[in-house]
């Protein structure tokens, strides 16, 4: 008998010895795919790469692979794109083959497989969805129509912080006022309704849903069931977790909002016009372009795309701001000497040049999306003289590209006056006459839509702040920390941060 298993043990080694040979030379690069590690069977590159793929993991891995590589994860092909004509092959030459998105089953349970804008392939339901939700969100006429809203809602988190005295030595964790500031902004667009306070229940109950789903939706506890396709079944419990929550989160917004906004239409009947966002895509909705679902998964989208991007970059904005006083000070001096006694609006932004730097710079340094929103080639294709296999999920490091030592002088450092000396004709646009080393929102066909409201919202919070404070570190501390932390969609502070904020007068 022992005879008899160790024969078989052996037959069952070899075998899996000529199996394993075969698969590397399967997965190895025979069909001229980008670089990149060797991968090994059932997993791919997986266990050597790990689940944390954030945008510096990735920036060194091109400097050992190329400016193109391939990394396989699973049965997945992950293809990373690292330097400023390759990116602008897949934004802008190629923008059709590479403007679809890659879903995978949690994101095809959150946008019930691809009913919304974001998460779709590139095509006709793409095209009118982003067309419905251009002319209500996405124009200079909405920045007019709203730049007063936006200030009134920055002159609350003014009041506030000049009314408690704690805030002059103390400080606060900056990061709740300025998200209550944000959905507020991005409701009353929205649908004409706002928040009273952190404590309002509707309040906390939108954002635990909008955490939620963003947690569910990028974490890395899934990538069993989705890298192997054997393990799919395991992930039951998780795609159930998932349902229900979209099912609770677009049942709030459909009560709470879409449902209140069509009782106002009806009562108000043909003489009706449209007095926020949502008015817009329901009277597209009974035209019968959309269908309600999609309604549900427009205003789903923004919750996704608007208020965190812009949430951060104010944050980091604020935080660089108290670390280099002096750039503080110029921004005022700058206000002060152009605008005289008037106030920043969105149309007096461009005669603030280092006002603009100073947003620049901070989307350069701190790029609140460092990888894009991931795109996909539905068909197999070419790049940088290598074939792309159809359907892979295709990551631009925008961050990489604006943080390239061999591109930027000194990338590591905040320093806005690059934007008036050296780099003084960067700007930062989605088409047109592009520099591809600073695309923070994206270039070309998806590239971000709300870079028209964003731009000058930050512009004019940054304006608000020094103008009415000088903020600093806490009592006791002489920086602030500025540790970061990446994830699959975002690049944010690791610890909220706390400033002080003490009264000037103007
Ligand atoms: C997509 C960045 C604010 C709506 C994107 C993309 C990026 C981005 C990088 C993906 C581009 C690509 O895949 O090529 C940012 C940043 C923001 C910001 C840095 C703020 C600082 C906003 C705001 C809105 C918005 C305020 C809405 C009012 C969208 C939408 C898309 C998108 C709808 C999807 C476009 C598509 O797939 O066709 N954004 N965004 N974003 N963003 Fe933004």
């Amino acid at each position: 008998l022992t005879k008899f298993l160790f024969i078989s043990l052996n037959i069952l080694l070899i075998t899996l010895s000529i199996a394993f040979v075969f698969a590397i030379i399967l997965f190895s690069n025979s069909s001229n795919t980008p670089p990149g590690p060797l991968p090994i069977p059932i997993f791919g590159n997986w266990l050597q790469v790990g689940n944390d793929l954030n945008h510096r993991v990735l920036a060194s891995l091109a400097q050992k692979y190329g400016s193109v590589f391939r990394l396989k994860l699973g049965y997945k092909n992950l293809v990373v794109v690292s330097d400023v004509e390759l990116a602008r092959q897949v934004l802008h030459a190629q923008g059709a083959e590479f403007g679809s998105r890659p879903r995978n089953v949690v994101f095809d349970v959150f946008t019930s497989n691809g009913q919304d804008m974001v998460f779709t392939i590139y095509g006709e339901h793409w095209r009118k969805m982003r067309r419905i939700m251009t002319q209500p969100l996405f124009t200079n006429n909405v920045v007019h129509t709203y730049s007063g809203m936006w200030e009134e809602e920055m002159d609350l988190v003014v009041r506030d912080l000049k009314n408690n005295s704690k805030m002059r030595s103390e400080g606060l964790v900056i990061r709740k006022p300025l998200q209550l500031m944000m959905y507020n902004i991005m409701y009353r667009m929205m649908f004409d309704s706002k928040f009273e306070s952190q404590d309002d229940p509707l309040y906390i109950e939108a954002t635990r849903l909008n955490s939620e789903r963003m947690r569910l939706a990028q974490s890395s506890e899934y990538n069993y069931g989705d890298f192997i396709p054997f393990l799919k079944p395991f992930l039951r419990g998780y795609l159930n977790k998932c349902k229900e929550l979209r099912n609770e989160r677009l049942a709030f917004f459909n009560i709470n909002y879409v449902e209140k906004r069509r009782k106002i239409m009806e009562a108000n009947g043909d003489e009706h016009k449209t007095s926020c966002a949502i008015d817009h895509i329901i009277n597209a909705q009974l035209k019968g372009e959309i269908s309600e679902e999609n309604v549900l998964y427009i205003i789903e989208n923004i919750n996704v795309a608007a208020i965190q991007t812009t949430l951060r970059s104010m944050e980091w904005a604020t935080v660089e701001l108290v670390n280099h006083p002096t750039v503080q000070q110029k921004i005022r001096d700058e206000i002060s000497t152009v605008l005289k006694e008037m106030k920043v609006t969105p149309s007096n932004l461009h005669e603030l040049p280092y006002l603009q730097a100073v947003v620049k710079e901070t989307l350069r340094l701190r790029i609140p999306v460092p990888l894009l929103v991931p795109h996909m080639n539905l068909k197999e294709a070419k790049l940088g003289g290598y074939t792309i296999p159809k359907e892979s999920k295709v990551l631009v490091n925008v961050w990489w590209l604006g943080n390239n030592p061999a591109w930027w002088e000194n990338p590591e450092e905040f320093r806005p006056e690059r934007f008036l000396q050296e780099e003084s004709s960067t700007e930062v646009t989605v088409g047109g006459n592009v520099d591809f080393r600073l695309i923070p929102f994206g270039v070309g066909r998806r590239s971000c839509p709300g870079i028209v409201v964003a731009m000058p919202i930050l512009g004019m919070f940054i304006a608000k702040l020094v103008t009415n404070f000088e903020m600093k570190p806490p009592n006791g501390m002489e920086k602030i920390d500025v540790q970061e932390k990446g994830g699959p969609f975002s690049l944010y502070i690791a610890n909220p941060s706390t400033v002080a904020f003490e009264p000037i007068s103007v």
